[in-house]
């Protein structure tokens, strides 16, 4: 049979309105102050993503593995209670208002020094102990998800300005697309991220060092003893942070490599080759056993690659037991750590009347 334009027509939209993400909302409990919070679930045939409004977290992704069979793939909580207590691992979350770290968490804006909260010793991390990871974010259903809405004010943790930040969390397909956008009313330095942990062999089950990694990256910014950028550009080629073939987490974690000693394992921004205003490839995650794969596309600079270093059997998952080192990995895409102090690096800082937008694409799928 010849299929016709109006037949053609008519199965485009059958597919599209297939591919709709269903959105819907429930209580998801309190904040020990008593704010209520909310989780929202978007799902199609694909996937299944859960999102809470405490800290605009992602809590669950179920997604399919080669024989269709589907498992959570990343970390997390059974409720908020939990997200609450835990102050390290950023489970999930939108990080910010600078995600990653400010050397000494001092830097300077038209020559005067701001000085924000020093909660990993000796630097800040993630926008301080109170960042954007443990507010309860205003959300709204949008088509296909949800957007996630914060205003911190102007001196919030230390930072100058009042930030007004929406997180858009979109379901297409098998692609989680994360999109920002940030405007503030005095200049600032902003670096939003999402800290999702993903293991694709499933929540649980096992460790990420045999997950297949492909970062597309020549170079990474190295790092001093306290994971602060040295400022240097240095070449992937001949070390155990070359990622440009899909290589086993695991096979050179543990290699005499004082980058990794510094790390406990990978923790470090990688230089992504592509540039320029549009989405482009970060990296590719394969768990060769179930084939489930991860592939991270972004506007963003850099991605720093995190080995679930600091997991150490203290935390009980939604999955019911304790999440032991490399439990997960995590896939920041970013601006690179400390560029308020690193006039070379890509610029962090936003101006009123500017509108800071960012992206972020996961998208699901499975190797035979
Ligand atoms: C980022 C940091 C790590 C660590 C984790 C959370 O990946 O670079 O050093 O703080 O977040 O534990």
């Amino acid at each position: 049979m010849k299929l016709n334009q109006y037949m053609v027509g008519a199965a485009v939209l059958l597919a599209s309105s297939v591919a709709q993400a269903g959105v819907s909302k429930v209580p998801w409990g309190t904040t020990t102050e008593g704010q209520p919070v909310s989780l929202y679930t978007l799902s199609n045939e694909d996937l299944t993503v859960q999102i809470t409004t405490f800290g605009a977290r992602v809590v669950g992704i179920q997604a399919p593995d080669r024989d269709g069979k589907k498992a959570d793939v990343v970390l997390g909580y059974k409720d908020a209670a939990a997200y609450e207590a835990d102050s390290s691992t950023y489970f999930g979350a939108i990080v910010g208002r600078y995600g990653n770290r400010i050397a000494k968490g001092t830097f300077s804006i038209d020559g005067t020094a701001y000085h924000v909260p020093i909660n990993n010793a000796p630097n800040a991390l993630h926008g301080g102990p109170q960042g954007f990871s443990t507010r309860v974010w205003t959300a709204r259903e949008i088509p296909h998800g949800v957007e996630m809405s914060l205003v911190s004010p102007d001196g919030d943790m230390g930072f100058p300005g009042e930030l007004t930040v929406h997180v858009r969390y979109t379901l297409e397909g098998s692609s989680l697309h994360i999109a920002y956008s940030a405007t503030t009313t005095k200049p600032t330095v902003v670096n939003l991220t999402n800290h999702s942990y993903f293991n694709l062999a499933g929540d649980g089950r096992g460790t990420i060092l045999p997950t297949l990694m492909m970062i597309d990256a020549d170079r990474t910014t190295p790092v001093d003893a306290t994971l602060i950028p040295t400022g240097e550009l240095a070449p992937v080629a001949g070390t155990p942070f070359d990622f440009r073939t899909p290589t086993a987490i695991g096979e050179r974690i543990g290699a005499a490599n004082e980058q990794l000693k510094f790390a406990g394992g990978y923790d470090h921004n990688f230089v992504l080759n592509a540039s320029g205003p549009g989405l482009h490839l970060a990296a590719k995650a394969v768990d060769p056993a179930s084939g489930r794969s991860l592939t991270v596309t972004t506007t963003e600079p850099g991605v720093q690659f995190y080995s679930g270093n600091f997991l150490d059997g203290t935390k009980t998952g939604k999955f019911g037991g304790k999440y032991e080192i490399h439990a997960g990995f995590c896939l920041e895409t970013q601006h690179f750590p400390d560029s308020p102090n690193h006039p070379k690096f890509p610029s962090t800082l936003l101006k009123p009347g500017e509108t800071l937008h960012s992206e972020t694409v996961f998208t699901f799928g499975v190797e035979k």
